[in-house]
């Protein structure tokens, strides 16, 4: 799986930044994956205290995660020099966040209890942070009715159950017992902190990518955009509290915590944002939605001849941007330009109903399609203008959803 867009670009602010997530791991198979786990969320930026259980001291030592994290790893309540040996929610008290991953049919059964006989199961019972556990055991384990009993007791109690996932098992067999990849549950961690951020109560549409107009069943006329601009606000939006719905063309991994909606035509872009936006508070609209589409589709592979070329005939697609509207939505324009950037912007707000214009030079070296970093310019429709510097697409994420807040707030007044 490729690595999520967040953590492969040059952000100020790693995700993170200051925030302490206790690991735990637990026995299981799948508990070698933790180590690249403890290594994401350090890369993110978070402080990570790891607790292995006495299982799952069977299956991974403490000198990994140690190296991995820079800080002490707690396997005991009764271990000397274990800050839980003079304080047993420690731990629990500094968490903004717990995942366990992976998470045992029997430690899912002690949480469930509230049983707190170890160091892991004694954090989550004292803790007020939120709590992620991620499920990995045989299949069969998992759809037994005590697990699945306790799951539900688990997610009533408000524990994000992530996965698990279908997919080879360590059996062998085939089933639903994986652990969710580490991007997905950075991902969710990003989220849980995030909860109560500026944008919570908010439902946020972005849209990504670059819609494939067909011309027969197995060509497209398409656009370079990449999608990685809409899915960094997507992620930006997210980890600020929003509820959000991604529209997109663009074949990323998916964004955990998000609703994602595959759109890949005008066509279906327009049917996805249209009676979404009715209910949304903010639109951005940061696909490369086609122009021109190719004005007939053959239902047949158009085959060569030897002789001669072909021509296409395009015709003009209509901007549904206008049309989306709801009680309150305020929408947010990108214009990807080469030249007359900011005139061009500005000549897009007004039609679009745009509170304002994400302009995008997108032949200036380290902007613009595919890119890690964009520099945008902000464009008002009266004349307004905003250059940011070069920035990491996530901080650009960040950067419009500032702008747009205080629109959004002077709007529910
Ligand atoms: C080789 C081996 C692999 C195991 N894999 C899993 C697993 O993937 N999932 C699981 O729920 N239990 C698994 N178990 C069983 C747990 O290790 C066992 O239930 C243990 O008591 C869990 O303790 P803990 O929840 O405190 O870590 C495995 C056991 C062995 C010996």
């Amino acid at each position: 799986m490729l690595p999520s867009i967040s953590s492969i670009q040059p952000n100020s602010r790693p995700p993170l930044e200051g925030k302490t997530v206790v690991l735990g791991v637990t026995g299981s198979i799948a508990a070698y994956k933790a180590a690249d786990i403890a290594s994401k969320l350090v890369q993110a930026g978070a402080i990570v205290d790891v607790i292995l259980t006495t299982a799952a001291t069977e299956f991974v030592g403490t000198s990994t995660f140690e190296a991995l994290t820079h800080r002490p790893v707690t396997t005991g309540l009764w271990e000397a020099h274990s800050e839980l040996s003079i304080d047993h929610v420690a731990l629990a008290l500094r968490a903004d966040c717990v995942l366990i991953a992976p998470a045992t049919a029997n430690t899912l059964a002690k949480l469930a209890l509230g049983i707190s006989d170890d160091p892991l199961s004694a954090t989550v019972l004292a803790t007020e942070a939120p709590v992620i556990v991620a499920p990995a055991m045989d299949a069969d384990m998992f759809a037994s009715p005590a697990t699945q009993r306790n799951v539900e007791t688990l997610i009533a109690d408000g524990v994000v159950v992530a996965g698990p996932a279908d997919g080879r098992l360590a059996s062998g067999l085939i089933g639903k017992g994986r652990l969710v990849e580490t991007a997905t549950l950075v991902g969710l961690v990003r989220q849980a902190i995030g909860r109560r951020g500026d944008y919570s109560g908010l439902h946020v549409i972005v849209s990504a990518g670059g819609t494939k107009q067909p011309i027969d069943p197995i060509r497209f006329i398409s656009n370079r955009s990449t999608g990685k601009m809409g899915y960094a606000i997507a992620e930006a939006a997210r980890d600020r509290g929003a509820k959000v719905t991604l529209v997109t063309a663009a074949d990323l991994p998916d964004p955990a915590g998000v609703s994602i909606v595959r759109a890949n035509t005008v066509d279906e872009m327009r049917d996805a944002i249209l009676p979404a936006s009715a209910e949304a508070d903010l639109l951005v609209m940061a696909a490369a939605i086609s122009d021109f589409t190719p004005a007939l589709v053959s239902d047949r592979k158009i085959k060569k001849t030897d002789s001669g070329g072909m021509s296409l005939e395009l015709t003009r697609v209509e901007d549904f941007m206008p049309l989306a509207h709801g009680r309150n939505l305020v929408k947010v324009a990108f214009a990807a330009e080469t030249n007359d950037v900011e005139a061009n912007a500005r000549a897009k707000a007004v039609p679009k109903g745009a509170a304002f214009v994400v302009a995008n030079d997108v032949s200036e070296p380290g902007s613009g399609f595919g890119t890690e970093t964009n520099r945008v310019t902000f464009v008002d429709a009266d004349g307004g203008s905003e250059p940011q510097p070069l920035m990491g697409k996530l901080d650009v994420g960040h950067a419009i959803l500032d702008r747009a807040l205080p629109l959004l707030t002077k709007r529910l007044r």
